[in-house]
């Protein structure tokens, strides 16, 4: 065996045993689910148009999802390969999701009266998905929150006066709490994905927000004791040289492994399938089915996985966009999930216009450009046993080197080039994927 045959050593896998179920998972389903949802125009419409608490209330006071079905929800995730969720417990407005002890700003308040998060957790959970909490350190609805540059009060003329009496610790020790809640009530949680800290963005002379006002190294620790095998992700600035279990680029295509302080670190890529996350009604930039398809491939073809989002509606359904949009993984990913479960990045030199993921002694060649007829590829001469279209198990044949496709024309191809052999068509498949066999 040559080193380039070895199952590619993933340099993101971080090293951690207990989390090695993340890299070979690859693909989880976010939600992003609210009292914004009524108001159907962004999760941070609060933020955005400086909405005062007795304006925002209109949306609790009417939130009633009556047709939510978390088991429809659970059984579209899972046929779209999905083998996890994140799920908002409580976004930026402050409302939560589950029977909190601590607040009364709570979905069992509201006309819809009951805990939203237990069923949730309790569907996903019977259709074999691990469980992740969102849970926002910015909350826009906390008495002791102070007022700072993504508070919806930002402008208020008196906004510094209005901080001396709210008390960053209080808010800290709720949130401890709730993350006790969270992390004691709901049986085995997978994920912990804290949002987001910035320290050093003043507005105004009103100071912004990290490690030392959310008191992060408490608060892991408190999650680490109740969860140990728990995977907490980055956003919860901590000390330089503490490395996270993972790290969460957001909203774009890394064009290198992410690391920190030069080492791979476990990273997870986070989209929506519009520009929102939260369920917008009027938002129209919903990407294509080759997007959201290339999206998952460029994540795992640099030892990434994809966190994709839904924004479900205030009556608890899912959107018909949404359900295409997943849809569209559903029909990939029933035939191509073996170049991507368990799959990483390959050591080979990738063709233009393609993407290599690799797992043990299977490439996986994904054409993003459909060629006319014929693919060279470096590094596979003499390497190759077997080659197939995924989808339908179609042979694929290669041309070892000039002699075979130009020799009648005198061109000189390099020594160790293949050429595979492509129909003139593309196979309809939203991206056509090859699976290459390694010789032994
Ligand atoms: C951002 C946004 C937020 C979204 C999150 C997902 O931090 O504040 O609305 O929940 O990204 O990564």
């Amino acid at each position: 065996m040559t080193s380039s045959e070895r199952q590619p050593e993933n340099p993101a896998s971080g090293g951690a045993e207990k989390h090695a179920w993340f890299s070979q998972d690859r693909l989880g389903m976010f939600i992003h689910w609210g009292l914004y949802a009524l108001g159907a125009r962004h999760e941070w419409l609060k933020n955005r148009e400086e909405l005062t608490d007795e304006h925002y209330q209109r949306y609790f006071d009417n939130f009633d999802p009556d047709l939510y079905d978390p088991k429809e929800w659970a059984c579209r995730a899972r046929l779209a390969g999905m083998k996890y969720v994140v799920v908002t417990t409580k976004h930026h407005e402050g409302f939560c999701l589950w029977d909190s002890k601590v607040t009364d700003y709570k979905a069992p308040n509201t006309p819809c009266g009951k805990d939203l998060l237990a069923p949730l957790v309790e569907a996903f959970r019977a259709e074999g998905l691990k469980i992740g909490f969102y849970y926002s350190l910015l909350d826009w609805h906390h008495p002791d929150f102070p007022i700072d540059v993504h508070h919806p009060l930002r402008n208020h003329p008196d906004a510094k006066a209005l901080n001396a009496g709210r008390n960053i610790a209080n808010y800290a020790a709720y949130m401890r709490e709730q993350v006790r809640e969270l992390l004691t009530g709901f049986g085995r949680i997978d994920i912990i994905w804290f949002d987001f800290s910035y320290p050093g963005r003043e507005y105004r002379g009103l100071p912004g927000k990290g490690r030392a006002d959310w008191e992060s190294e408490r608060l892991v620790e408190l999650v680490r004791d109740l969860q140990p095998g728990i995977i907490v992700n980055n956003r919860l600035d901590l000390p330089p040289g503490s490395l996270p279990d993972v790290t969460t680029p957001e909203q774009y295509t890394p064009r290198v492994a992410p690391a920190i302080t030069s080492q791979g670190v476990l990273w997870e890529a986070c989209h929506t399938f519009s520009g929102s996350w939260g369920y917008h009604r009027d938002e129209d930039t919903w990407k294509s089915p080759e997007q959201i398809i290339q999206l998952l491939i460029d994540s795992v073809a640099l030892g990434g996985n994809l966190l994709m989002n839904v924004g479900p509606t205030g009556r608890g359904t899912l959107d018909a966009r949404a359900i295409s949009a997943l849809e569209v993984y559903q029909n990939w990913m029933a035939v191509n999930g073996r170049s991507i479960y368990g799959a990483g990045p390959s050591r080979y030199p990738v063709p233009a216009g393609c993407r290599y993921t690799q797992r043990g002694n299977r490439l996986y060649l994904h054409v993003y450009n459909w060629p006319y007829r014929h693919i060279h590829i470096e590094g596979l001469a003499d390497r190759i046993s077997y080659a197939q279209f995924l989808h339908d198990a179609s042979e694929v044949h290669w041309l070892s080197h000039a002699k075979d496709v130009d020799s009648n024309i005198g061109v000189t191809v390099p020594e160790g080039m293949i050429t595979l052999e492509l129909p003139v068509r593309r196979p309809d498949v939203t991206v056509p994927v090859i699976e290459i066999v390694l010789k032994a």
